[in-house]
């Protein structure tokens, strides 16, 4: 059975149960705790939350999906067997519907019903509690009941048996997880060798969490409205057990883009066949980031991109590949994915296009970056010492780009070290020295505050025009400003008229001569969606939030700062709208 075959059986078996199929959300996440998506529930968190309805929105309260992720805590593991950067989720939900029971029985139902698996070889793991919540015993009892015998059930902590929050504050709770025994052979620990046990001979497939809990930002779990279920699983994983693969880049899902990479010629070495691991997860990952809207940068999702993409691009240099291979291989990725993911189609050329920028850009300096590299090699070599120079190895970076990864693979094959530490301290320092470069350059915080702050009331403004012109549906889905411009995602599915760009700003600039007071309050939360203050990104907002009213026109929840009168702005034009992600227009705009 295909990857794509098990995740289509996956949606057929729940839809069978009655839930209702919802497409894949963005890797750019609503939720602003976290930076990426990294769990199929995220996009159902005010759901859980109790704070908008599922039933109303969607008819149901048990939802399924196919979720793109994408997680950097597992980056440093690409390469070996089963970690992945960018992966697919499978997941069910129950927004307040059925709860432990119905989900272990859907979980061993389709596992060892639709797919067949051995159940014998299902292995459990509960949560045993903690000094905030105990341990589950109900789970024990009904993993029994479903016919798993104890001892094939397991009792973890919180690291592995309590879930979430994906970022710093939202829905959680104990989890149970079902693991397959890959190999059916205890290690030396005997009876104790089981789920989660280093040997190798146990693979986590699927999660299930019983999420009942909030954990707030006074760092306290709270009880949700309603008890819900999220669970996930991996679709390469599953793929590989049922594949009766090794390791998740031998299945549909990876081999073809390995033997793409293999193209280039080089010897078949364990090295070199991590390299190519890393490079086929990575790229798929820059792929779909920038399908999402992520553009490589210095900051937040920008970074993670530009290290993954500059990390591939080492790395096919290292298998011999210093040409036009990459392009070849992204194109192969896109063919492949765009049967199930349409937005990789339709964004083709703008992903090549980054590509090709970002390789351009970065390929002299890698150039230069091996043959400095290895002048430092040869010097510590003869100087008959074992440790690469730290300081040597850190201007690298900052002056090439060079991945610290790349130098450690060049040391390691020569046998040499490098200070981990060491080089993560004056890391640590150069950011601060960054930042403090950063106000400088803008002139002191103050002009650079004065600047945003115009394009942030000149944001609410646009906000507020653009569901006057295209109805009350449209919703902020980002907004990113610095003293040069303005970008501001929303919610809508299709390209703006000229006639509607040219009312959006006619209505804007109107209101910047109105010159409308912005007045800024207060309130508890609950007070403010009261009176009508737009609040799309609730998630990071305290009880008390403050709130911003423009006139009689504009009013939002929001942390600040802004102009006091809109009569500071400047005259206001946009100078670009185009799709940022499938479902999701991007305005850039400037005040002139
Ligand atoms: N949120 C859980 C996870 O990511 C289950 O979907 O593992």
């Amino acid at each position: 059975m295909k990857g794509e075959e098990i995740a289509n059986k996956f949606v057929r078996f729940f839809e069978k149960n009655k839930h209702k199929k919802i497409e894949s959300s963005s890797l750019l996440p609503l939720d602003k705790t976290v930076l990426l998506t990294t769990a199929g529930m995220q996009q159902f968190i005010l759901y859980f939350k109790g704070e908008i309805s599922a039933e109303k929105d969607f008819k149901s309260r048990t939802l399924t999906s196919v979720q793109k992720c994408f997680r950097t805590s597992d980056i440093d593991d690409v390469g070996d067997e089963t970690h992945l950067t960018f992966f697919e989720m499978l997941g069910n939900f129950s927004v307040g519907d059925y709860f432990k029971k119905e989900a272990i029985g859907y979980a061993l139902d389709f596992l060892a019903g639709e797919l067949g698996l051995d159940k014998k070889r299902i292995w459990v793991t509960v949560f045993k509690g903690n000094e905030n919540i105990p341990g589950d015993l109900e789970a024990i009892e009904l993993w029994k009941h479903y016919g798993i015998p104890e001892e094939r059930i397991f009792r973890f902590g919180t690291k592995e048996n309590f879930w979430g929050p994906p970022g710093t504050t939202g829905p959680c709770g104990p989890c149970s997880e079902l693991h397959y025994d890959l190999t059916k052979k205890a290690c030396v620990k005997g009876k104790k060798c089981g789920p989660n046990c280093d040997c190798g001979r146990f693979i986590e497939v699927w999660n299930l969490v019983f999420m009942e809990y909030e954990f707030t930002e006074k760092k306290e779990y709270v009880r949700l409205p309603s008890k819900n279920i999220d669970t996930g699983m991996g679709l390469e994983r599953i793929t590989m057990i049922l594949q009766k693969k090794e390791n998740i880049f031998e299945t549909d899902l990876f081999n073809d883009i390995i033997n793409h990479i293999r193209k280039i010629n080089y010897k078949n070495t364990k090295q070199n066949l991590r390299f190519e691991r890393i490079v086929a997860d990575h790229l798929r990952g820059s792929v779909f980031l920038i399908c999402d809207g992520v553009r490589p940068s210095n900051v937040e999702q920008g970074y993670i991109l530009r290290r993954i993409l500059r990390k591939s691009i080492s790395y096919l240099n290292l298998l011999g590949g210093k040409g036009d291979e990459i392009i070849d291989l992204v194109e192969f990725i896109i063919d492949k994915y765009e049967g199930r993911y349409k937005e990789l189609g339709k964004n083709k050329g703008e992903i090549i296009g980054v590509i090709t920028e970002e390789k351009d850009k970065f390929q002299r300096s890698l150039d230069k970056g091996f043959i400095e590299i290895e002048k430092l090699i040869r010097e510590t070599k003869n100087k008959k010492s074992k440790r690469l120079p730290t300081k040597e190895i850190f201007q690298l970076y900052d002056t090439y780009g060079f991945p610290v990864e790349i130098t450690k693979e060049l040391a390691s094959k020569e046998k040499l070290d490098v200070d981990e530490e060491e080089f993560e301290e004056l890391f640590k320092k150069h950011q601060e020295k960054s930042r403090a470069g950063v106000e400088k350059k803008f002139g002191g915080v103050g002009d650079f505050g004065e600047k945003v702050a115009r394009h942030h009331t000149a944001t609410h403004l646009l906000h507020q025009a653009l569901r006057e012109v295209l109805g009350k549906d449209v919703r902020q889905a980002g907004s990113d400003l610095t003293p040069e411009r303005i970008r501001f995602d929303f919610m809508f599915n299709r390209a703006l008229t000229e006639e509607e760009k040219k009312k959006v700003e006619d209505i804007i600039n109107k209101k910047i001569k109105e010159c409308l007071p912005v007045k800024k309050e207060t309130k508890k939360f609950k007070d403010a969606q009261k009176e009508g203050f737009l609040a799309f990104f609730r998630d990071k907002y305290g009880e008390e939030v403050s709130t911003y009213s423009i006139g009689n026109f504009s009013k939002e929840v929001c942390a600040g700062p802004h102009v006091t009168n809109t009569k500071e702005i400047g005259r206001f034009k946009i100078v670009k709208e185009k799709s940022s992600a499938s479902g999701i227009r991007r305005i850039k705009a400037i005040l002139e």
